[in-house]
């Protein structure tokens, strides 16, 4: 990641709750664990030595259990929380050492945050609402309602510009906030556990007006969790915590194929990871099994039952069924190839888009890129095994 597509980074930062953080942090130091603390000291150990950056136009997920440490997070990164030790940078300014007046201006203009239980006015409309943080920043009215206005559009709110918050479902009420903290244009938008009390449908659409709003305005999204369909869903990379530490990060196909430990694994399990899982990361390639086309008669491997022709440049010509194939009559070429509908899969196609091709096919499923070329094969029982292991 070179420097500049970094927006937010965080260095060594430790969150210890209690009277004395300092003698706490001795004994992180001294390799004591967080049960360890609690019992020995009473202090709550929030986040333990938390190192990464989040880049520029992404949606940065941070998921874990309960008391894992999520929102202490979250609320370092605007410093409603003050970290024990470390360092935090948003767009190369240091905010860790900001003063009161240098902070409340860096919160206005750069970030913009969405809660579980969105706080509404209910004395105010919604575009008054939405209007709201704009005029604490001083903004004149003409500018904060046109403002507002555009924000509302943007969540799908137009035309209820002068309903009452009561007259609105919970799922608008949530819309409410998400345009207040748009109509800031934030450099970051923080969002914990932004869509957790919507029910299921509602949520779903939000996640993907989130997913929408993100493609058109390239806004970086640190978005809490601690549900992994919506993680997979809508980030981009995902941060687990686990009793303070930030045990793994990755997208959502490295962490399905390398969980880092039990805890993360866990979480996948209960995911069907033919949904994440693209066929590219499947794939494999088994070298006997392809021959090249050179002219003349490919020289076919005769103990598997399928060979895979490929000319000089790696694209795949054919399946051929070895069986039917007769190795001498070169003139009739093409005549005994294994004919079927073409169906291609390339490294990018779901895994679940190619169960049903799988499943029909005979022969092991090439996967192509997208030029054509041979990457890989997957078989039936390779589709079966990946997707048990999981
Ligand atoms: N102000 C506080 N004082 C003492 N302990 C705290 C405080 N805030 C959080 N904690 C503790 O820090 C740990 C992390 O809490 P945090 O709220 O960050 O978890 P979370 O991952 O957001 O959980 P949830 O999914 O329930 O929201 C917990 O053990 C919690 O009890
Ligand atoms: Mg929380």
């Amino acid at each position: 990641m070179s420097h500049a597509d970094e927006i937010l980074s965080v260095r060594n930062i430790f969150k210890v709750f209690g009277p004395n953080p300092d003698m706490a942090m001795d004994m992180l130091r001294g390799g004591a664990d967080k049960d360890e603390i609690f019992r020995k000291t009473g202090h709550v150990v929030g986040v333990f030595d938390a190192n990464f950056s989040v880049k520029r136009g992404e949606i940065f997920v941070i998921m874990g259990l309960s008391g894992s440490g999520k929102s202490t997070m979250v609320r370092l990164f605007n410093r409603l929380i003050e970290p024990t030790s470390g360092s935090i940078h948003l767009k190369g300014r240091e905010i860790t050492g900001l003063s009161d007046k240098e902070l409340l201006d860096v919160r206005r203009k750069e970030m913009g945050m969405v809660f579980q239980s969105f706080a509404l006015m209910p004395h105010m409309s919604v575009l008054e609402n939405t209007a709201f943080g704009l005029e604490i920043a001083g903004i004149s009215e003409a500018e904060r309602h046109s403002r507002a206005r555009e924000a509302l559009a943007q969540v799908g709110l137009a035309g209820h510009e002068h309903s009452y918050p009561h007259q609105l479902s919970g799922g608008m009420q949530q819309r409410v906030g998400l345009a207040r903290a748009l109509a800031n244009d934030p450099t970051i938008l923080l969002m914990d556990e932004a869509f957790s009390a919507l029910d299921p449908l509602i949520r779903s659409e939000m996640q993907e007006e989130l997913i929408r709003l993100q493609t058109e305005q390239q806004r970086t999204i640190i978005f809490i969790s601690h549900d992994i369909e919506e993680a997979m869903r809508i980030g981009h990379r995902i941060a687990i915590m686990q009793g303070g530490r930030v045990v793994q990060i990755g997208t959502p196909q490295e962490l399905i194929n390398r969980p880092a430990n039990d805890y993360v694994r866990t979480f996948f399990k209960a995911f069907d990871s033919s949904r994440v899982l693209k066929a590219g990361d499947v794939a494999m390639l088994d070298p006997d099994s392809v021959s090249k086309m050179n002219g003349k008669a490919p020289e076919l491997n005769k103990d598997i039952p399928y060979n895979y022709l490929i000319d000089e440049h790696g694209l795949l010509l054919d399946v051929i069924k070895t069986r039917d194939f007769v190795a001498d009559s070169s003139d009739s070429l093409g005549k005994h190839y294994h004919t079927r509908e073409k169906q291609p899969v390339y490294i990018d196609t779901p895994l679940h888009e190619m169960l049903g091709i799988a499943a029909a096919l005979p022969y092991p499923v090439p996967v192509l890129d997208r030029t054509g070329a041979l990457k890989g094969t997957i078989s039936q029982s390779l589709l079966l095994q990946t997707l048990s292991r999981v």
